[in-house]
C-alpha cells in the first residue's frame, strides 16, 4: 500500500533507458546512425563531475557514441566558445552539454546561446526556450521532461489540477511552470520564489507541488494539502553522523514528515535524479533522428 506512494523514478528510468536503446538499435542496424553526445566540464565543481561521469554512463548503456572534454577552470571563455563551435560543425556530435555552472569570468548565457540550438539537447537555447512557451517542437530541459514523464508514468491527473511550483530557475522552476499550463497537462501554475508572501497558504493549495529551490528539507507537512502529490527536484548534502561518509543526499522536501499527509511522492535519490538523465539521453535520440530527416 504504502509502497504505491512512492513514484519510483529509478524504475521508470530505466524503462525509459531500455526504449532508448531499443531505438538506437535500430538507428545504427537500421541507418548507420549512432548518437553522439558531447560533454563540456569546466572546473573543478565535484558535484558537477558526478553528474557528467553518470551521464557519460548512461550513454554506454545504451549504446550512444559520447566524448567528454575537462577544461581548466581558467580557461578562457573565448576557448569554450571555439570548443562549442568544432562540436556545432561535428557530424558525429547530436547534443552538446556544457555542465552548469560556469566559473564567473564566463558569461553563461553566451555559451548556451553559442550551441547551435539543434545539438540543444539540455534545452537551454532561447530557441528551444521559446518554442518551448509557444508549445511547438522543441527540446525540452531534461529535468522538467523527466517531472513530466513521473507524471504520466504514475498515471498522476493534471488536468485542472492546482500546481505549486517553489523556485524560478530557468533550468527546473520556469520551464516547469510553462509545460505544466500547456493544454497537454492543463493545471493552474503558481511559481514562487524568495519573495512569496503567504507561502504556506499557496502551497497548502497545490494538488501537485514541485520543488526545486535547493534548501534541504524545506517543505513540512503543515506547509502540504492532505492527499497531494510531491515532486522534489533538490539534491543537497546534508551532514549525518550515522552516514558511512558523514554526510547524506537529501531533498528539498522532509520526505518523513511528508509521506503519511501526500498521496505520492518522489524519494530522493532515485526520484528526479535519474530522470533528468534519461531525458537528456532521450533528447539526444531525438536530435539524431531529426538529423536523418
Ligand atoms: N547543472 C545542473 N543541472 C544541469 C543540467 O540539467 N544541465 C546542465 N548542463 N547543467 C546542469
Amino acid at each position: 500500500m504504502e509502497e504505491n506512494k512512492i513514484i519510483n523514478g529509478k524504475e521508470i528510468s530505466n524503462q525509459i533507458l531500455e526504449e532508448v536503446k531499443t531505438e538506437t538499435d535500430v538507428l545504427r542496424s537500421s541507418y548507420n546512425t549512432i548518437p553522439g553526445l558531447a560533454f563540456i566540464i569546466v572546473g573543478e565543481n565535484p558535484a558537477s563531475k558526478v553528474y557528467v561521469s553518470s551521464k557519460a554512463k548512461a550513454c554506454e548503456k545504451v549504446g550512444f557514441y559520447s566524448v567528454t572534454e575537462s577544461l581548466p577552470e581558467s580557461t578562457p571563455e573565448s576557448e569554450l566558445l571555439s570548443l562549442i563551435d568544432r562540436f556545432n560543425n561535428d557530424d558525429l556530435i547530436h547534443g552538446i552539454l556544457v555542465q552548469l555552472p560556469l566559473p564567473k569570468h564566463i558569461d553563461e548565457q553566451k555559451v548556451i546561446e553559442s550551441i547551435d540550438y539543434r545539438k540543444d539537447v539540455d534545452g537551454f537555447h532561447p530557441q528551444n526556450i521559446g518554442r518551448l512557451v509557444i508549445g511547438t517542437d522543441c527540446f525540452i530541459p531534461c529535468t522538467p521532461y523527466g517531472i513530466t514523464e513521473l507524471l504520466k508514468r504514475s498515471s498522476t491527473e493534471t488536468n485542472g489540477k492546482n500546481v505549486v511550483v517553489l523556485g524560478r530557475s530557468n533550468i527546473v522552476g520556469k520551464p516547469i511552470a510553462n509545460l505544466m499550463v500547456q493544454k497537454e497537462f492543463n493545471s493552474t501554475v503558481t511559481i514562487c520564489h524568495s519573495a512569496t508572501k503567504n507561502l504556506n497558504e499557496i502551497t497548502s493549495q497545490a494538488d501537485i507541488l514541485i520543488a526545486a529551490i535547493g534548501k534541504a528539507e524545506f517543505v513540512k507537512k503543515d506547509m502540504i494539502k492532505e492527499g497531494c502529490v510531491i515532486i522534489d527536484v533538490g539534491i543537497n548534502r546534508v551532514k549525518d553522523e550515522t552516514a558511512k561518509n558523514g554526510s547524506r543526499i537529501t531533498g528539498d522536501v522532509d520526505y518523513k514528515d511528508c509521506f503519511e499527509k501526500c498521496s505520492k511522492i518522489t524519494p530522493v535519490p532515485g526520484g528526479v535524479g535519474p530522470m533528468t538523465i534519461a531525458m537528456l539521453l532521450k533528447n539526444t535520440l531525438k536530435s539524431a533522428k531529426n538529423r536523418l530527416q
